[in-house]
This record gives C-alpha cells, structure tokens and sequence, in this order.
C-alpha cells in the first residue's frame, strides 16, 4: 500500500494546478483574500500603475486570477466600468461575485476560468480556438483593451510553459497597443536575496531540492494564510516571457520605488515588481 492509499499526504507529488486550486479554495485562504478584498482594496503602488498605464476608463479590462475581487473592485471605484475578472478557484469566484453585487458592480462579469485554458472557456473560445473557421470570415476582433494578473498570481502558475500559456492567451485577447499589467516576486531584486538564493542553487545542483517543486525558483510553504506555491523568477525570465508571448516590455519596477505602502498593505503582502508591457 503506497502513503496515498493509506490516506497519508504524498509528500513527493509534484505540484500542480489542482494543488494550486486546492490551496486558494481552503476556507484559511478564502478568509483571507476575502478580507482583503473587503477591507484593503488596492495598494497605492497599484491604483499609480493602473491609473498611468490604463488612462481610459471606458477600456474593456481581463483581469485575470482576481480571486475575491479585490483589484477588480478597486477598479471599479477608480471608475473603470468595463470589466471582465476571471479565476480559477471557485469559492473566491463566488465571494468576488458577491462582493460585486453588494457594492452595485454591474458592469463587472465575473467567470470561472483557468489561465492556462481559457479557450475552452465559452466566453473566450472564440478568440482562442486553434481550428480554422468552417467558413471563410474575418478573425473575430480581439474582445480587450487592456490586461492584468496582478498581486503576482500568474506566477502562482507552476511550469513555465503553463505561463507562457497563460501570457499567450492574455495576448490572443487583447487588441494590438493594448496594455499589460502583472507582478512578481523578483530572486535576484537584492544582495540579501541573491544570498538566500545560493544554497537552493546547490540543492537542485544536487538533485537535492524539495521534490514537490517544478523549477529552480520553485517555492511551496505555508503560514498562517494557508499553503502557497510561486514562482519567483529573475528579471531576465519575464523580459524573455514577454517577448516570447507577444508583449512588447516597456517599464518594470520594484514595488518600493512606485510608492510608499501602509504598514496594512505591507503585513498582507512583501516586496514586488511591477511589468507594463503593451500587446505587439
Ligand atoms: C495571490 S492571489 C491574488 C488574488 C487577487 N487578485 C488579490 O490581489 O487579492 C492569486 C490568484 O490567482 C489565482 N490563480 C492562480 N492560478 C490561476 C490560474 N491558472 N487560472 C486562474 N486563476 C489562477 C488564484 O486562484 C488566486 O485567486
């Protein structure tokens, strides 16, 4: 009999989306983004992004991973009215649904959808199938004006070609110029971190890293919020995944130099880099 069919957790399984699903629909992490949604609403670092890089307030916005809403409704009280949010956890879909209601958000639709599958979503297929129209017809024009994955949620995504899936589908989406915007953690962003990185480096040199992680940069742990897998790239990898996904970079920063955040902000969330790009 294996640990699994002893009903003990397998602690070897690689990570996966499902792992991921599971950990955001726990009720310790539906309470928590939840909260926030209610409570926090946009970091100041954010609504400065958002309101440089989408100054059209009738943009049709996808928002992608929105969880319990707590960026989509900030960007409905900045006063953007056309958005469409999506994540892949259905009890956060339900609360950011709720959320919406509650604060009169009609213009906000909210689906259940995977990043990395959004074509079989029947509000995207159209603009994502791969096969040909039956007839000859011109491409369905691209549904958005703008896109986000904010609070570093794309790389919540394990394996980077499910990312760059994921990129790749926000792009098939979105009209040509259209902006991007997206977060991440950043391994190389300080010395300290860079030293904290070294040990890792020789445990996967070793064969010896935790064998649930995908990638070098790989990190599951948990805390009082519940479990969390990410990603946490260096500068060099988003630059290639955005040229790789159709998304012309143009501005990236840390975190700390867009804004000085409340002492709120910072307990529910540590340093990160902001990335504008614009569809090619
Ligand atoms: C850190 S949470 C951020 C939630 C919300 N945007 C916020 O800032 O409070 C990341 C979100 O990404 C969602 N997510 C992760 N992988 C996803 C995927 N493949 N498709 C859709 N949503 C995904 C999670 O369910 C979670 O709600």
């Amino acid at each position: 009999m294996t640990s699994r069919q002893s009903g003990a957790p397998d602690t070897s399984a690689k990570i996966t989306s499902d792992t991921v699903r599971a950990d955001f629909n726990d009720p310790v992490a539906v309470v928590h983004y939840t909260r926030a949604a209610h409570k926090l609403g946009l970091w100041e670092s954010e609504r400065i992004c958002i309101e440089r890089f989408f100054p059209d307030k009738n943009a049709r916005l996808l928002e992608g991973g929105c969880g319990a809403g707590r960026v989509t409704l900030g960007l409905w009280k900045l006063g953007y009215r056309r958005i469409t949010a999506f994540d892949f956890a259905d009890e956060l879909v339900g609360q950011a649904r709720d959320l919406a209601a509650r604060r009169g958000a009609a213009g906000i639709t909210i689906h259940h959808a995977d990043a990395t599958r959004l074509g079989e979503h029947p509000a995207f297929a159209a603009h994502l199938s791969a096969a040909p129209p039956a007839a000859p017809s011109a491409p369905p024009v691209p549904p958005f004006d703008g896109a986000l994955f904010m609070f570093n949620g794309l790389m919540q995504i394990p394996g980077r070609e499910n990312r760059l899936a994921a990129l790749a589908h926000l792009r098939a989406l979105c009209r040509p110029g259209a902006p991007l915007l997206i977060t991440t953690h950043d391994r190389d962003a300080t010395v300290f971190e860079r030293a904290l990185w070294i040990p890792e480096a020789e445990r996967w040199a070793a064969g010896n890293q935790d064998p649930r992680l995908v990638e070098y940069g790989d990190r599951y742990f948990e805390d009082q919020h519940g479990r969390t897998f990410m990603h946490l790239p260096n500068r060099a990898e988003i630059l290639a995944d955005l040229a790789a996904t159709g998304w012309a970079h143009r501005y990236d920063a840390l975190r700390r130099e867009i804004a000085r955040e409340s002492r709120a902000v910072r307990d529910f969330s540590d340093e990160c880099r902001f990335w504008h790009a614009v569809a090619a």
